[in-house]
């Protein structure tokens, strides 16, 4: 049987996104019973302006309120080197991290999340990711947008090829991509991967999928067919991006997991766990 990986985002993806404010201790609570259910990655925060994504503000609190579990990578978004030297101040000795960097296929997205031009985001990261090499700390890419944009419509998948380059010069991280918005179908998803499959092996990309436009699964299928063996979900189909104008919901965990197990794969992930976390989420929202 294939193995495929699931990267839990809904306590980054999909708490972003609410409106509530809500409690370090309900954030921990989620993350700790996903911790339970054999996720090996989890997305716990982001260490981005609170002036621009307020809820994710208390991410050192989250990662000092967690109970670790060995195995589990805990994953931050950062976006600059203020960013990295908030998740250094935070981390907590002995707990097993991913840093996540994030740019975008198009401009107008870029301008939106990141107040910046594509080349610009990439250069920032430069020293992001010279100091999570030095440190020993794993990076994950992720690239916005690979088939649709918000602002600016579809994007051509040789532009996504093109970024997935540049992150990868910077180290031979995996890279997540992201349909930001729900917009994808299976045949841009298809177009869309043969050109990034010319950068990347398929073992070094993941898909992002949002379920707007209710095609995530089948764009999941999609990118099983072109051998991508990991994907980003979150309990309950929490999330949406702040940025990102009709981006609700991350395609749900419990609903990409149905559809592994249907199809033989394994994940090593138990399906009862992640229903009771999807409840919790749901509470929480
Ligand atoms: P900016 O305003 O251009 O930055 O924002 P700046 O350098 O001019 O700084 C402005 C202020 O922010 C300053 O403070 C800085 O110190 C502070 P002030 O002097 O005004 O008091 N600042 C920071 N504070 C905390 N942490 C930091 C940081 N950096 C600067 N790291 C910036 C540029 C990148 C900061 C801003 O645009 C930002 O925070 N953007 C993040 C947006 C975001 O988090 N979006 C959601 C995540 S991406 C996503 O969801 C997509 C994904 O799921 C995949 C998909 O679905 O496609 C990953
Ligand atoms: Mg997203």
């Amino acid at each position: 049987m294939t193995f495929v990986r699931l990267h839990e985002v809904g306590p980054r993806d999909g708490l972003q996104n609410e409106k509530r404010v809500i409690p370090v201790a309900e954030k921990v609570a989620l993350i700790d019973l996903l911790g339970r259910s054999g996720l090996r990655d989890i997305e716990i925060g982001s260490f981005v302006s609170p002036k621009w994504v307020p809820q994710m503000a208390d991410t050192p609190q989250v990662m000092a309120g967690i109970a670790p579990v060995a195995g589990v990578r805990y994953a931050v978004l950062v976006p600059n080197l203020r960013g990295w030297d908030g998740f250094v101040a935070a981390r907590v000795p002995g707990v097993v991290y991913e840093v996540a960097v994030f740019v975008a296929a198009s401009e107008g997205f870029s301008r939106s999340n990141l107040n910046c031009s594509v080349a610009e985001s990439v250069e920032r990261l430069v020293p992001v990711v010279a100091a999570a090499q030095a440190a020993g700390v794993g990076l994950r890419g992720y690239i916005s947008c690979v088939t649709d944009c918000p602002f600016d419509g579809p994007v051509a998948p040789d532009a996504v090829a093109k970024v997935a380059a540049m992150v990868r010069a910077l180290a031979p991280m995996p890279v997540s991509l992201g349909d930001t918005i729900g917009k994808a179908t299976p045949a841009t998803v298809a177009a869309m991967l043969d050109a990034v499959l010319e950068i990347a092996p398929a073992d070094q990309l993941a898909g992002h999928f949002h379920d707007t436009g209710g095609q995530a699964l089948a764009n999941i299928e999609t990118a099983l067919g072109k051998g991508l063996r990991a994907f980003d979900s979150a309990v309950a189909g929490l999330g949406g991006c702040p940025y990102a104008p009709g981006a609700p919901g991350n395609v749900a965990t419990e609903k990409v997991l149905a559809l592994l197990h249907g199809a033989g794969f394994q994940t090593g992930i138990d399906t009862d766990v992640i229903a009771e976390a999807a409840a919790l989420a749901r509470r929480m929202r």
